[in-house]
């Protein structure tokens, strides 16, 4: 890999993914496992809250040989309004790689913005942790997980219906832009579903389309669930916010579509036989999906949280030197 950052997916090659995933089956096969974080020690900067994200790095940087601590914004001096730049430019002294969990609303920094700050004046690899635009930790993760159920080649061909589901909460655009990036890097099968109003954002979007001409997948927009789930072979529902209305128009519309959004065992009838579902948790059961689906045999989400600490352990390993 010669990108020195693991920030947004668009760039990479689909070559340094297949690599990666590759890497994190190895390894989590047992047939790699190489230290390759011996006495390294990173830094894990986060300004929102997190489960899988902060436990899954820590084990990886201790089954790797090193040592990940994690930095909680407001227990640093960015609380008491010490800049970015003084911050990253001085945890860059002490660490060999930061992961970072950023959001436009946290009071801390902007998203995207701070992580390019980082990537600009720390000196080490920066790992994007989940910021307002891309989730690509999660969504390599989301990757072996397929590969594992469908084949490391033949899941590329299925049909995967990534669906926009009910929540209370706004939610980033981080996992549908990352999958919509790597899917089509990849030449995967893709339908995004959700409702009018909840499109994606346009720099994604015209990324995907010229790359899934080159890659040989298919990329395909939906506004009805019952509909895309024909013939699905996965069901992966995740919330993001809109681009397009004000917080409290979201809300309002929100609550009056809500039926419609919410994956049901309805769907996995007229999906193909063996169809799984998938979901980048955390997820409250009854929201975005029935808690029949969530807890029912076609689920594969515990497999994909801990696909998590596989495909980070990857990452770390071709990162940090
Ligand atoms: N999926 C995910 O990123 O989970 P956490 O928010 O718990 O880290």
């Amino acid at each position: 890999m010669t990108t020195q950052h693991f920030l947004d997916l668009r760039n990479f090659s689909s070559q340094q993914l297949e690599q990666l995933l590759t890497l994190a089956a190895d390894m989590k096969s047992g047939k790699n496992r190489e230290k390759y974080l011996q006495d390294k020690t990173l830094g894990l900067l986060f300004s929102v809250a997190s489960t899988r994200t902060r436990i899954s790095f820590q084990a990886a940087a201790r089954q790797l040989g090193g040592h990940a601590e994690f930095l909680s914004a407001a227990d640093l001096q960015l609380s008491n309004h010490e800049s970015l730049l003084d911050t990253a430019s001085v945890m860059g002294r002490y660490l060999d790689a930061i992961i970072i969990r950023m959001y436009d609303m946290s009071r801390y920094g902007e998203g995207r913005k701070s992580l390019q700050l980082f990537a600009e004046h720390a000196g080490v690899p920066i790992v994007n942790a989940l910021d307002d635009q891309d989730h690509p930790c999660q969504v390599m993760a989301d990757l072996l997980t397929m590969q594992e159920k469908f084949g490391a080649q033949d899941y590329k061909k299925k049909k995967v219906v990534f669906t926009w589901g009910f929540s209370e909460r706004q939610k980033s655009l981080g996992v549908p832009h990352s999958l919509m990036t790597a899917g089509s890097l990849l030449g995967m099968n893709l339908t995004f579903c959700y409702p009018e109003g909840w499109d994606l954002d346009p720099q994604y979007v015209e990324f995907a389309k010229e790359q899934i001409e080159k890659s040989g997948g298919t990329l395909n927009f939906s506004h009805d669930l019952m509909e895309a789930s024909q013939g699905a072979d996965v069901i992966y529902m995740k919330n993001w916010k809109s681009l397009r209305f004000s917080k409290d128009e979201e809300q309002k519309i929100k609550q009056e579509i809500r039926a419609d959004w919410c994956v049901s065992p309805r769907h996995f009838e007229v999906a193909n036989p063996g169809a799984v579902y998938m979901d980048c948790l955390p997820t409250v059961r009854g929201e975005g999906v029935a808690a029949e689906v969530l807890d029912g045999p076609q689920s594969i989400v515990y497999d994909e949280a801990e696909n998590r600490l596989h495909v980070q352990k990857a990452i770390l390993a071709t990162l940090v030197k």
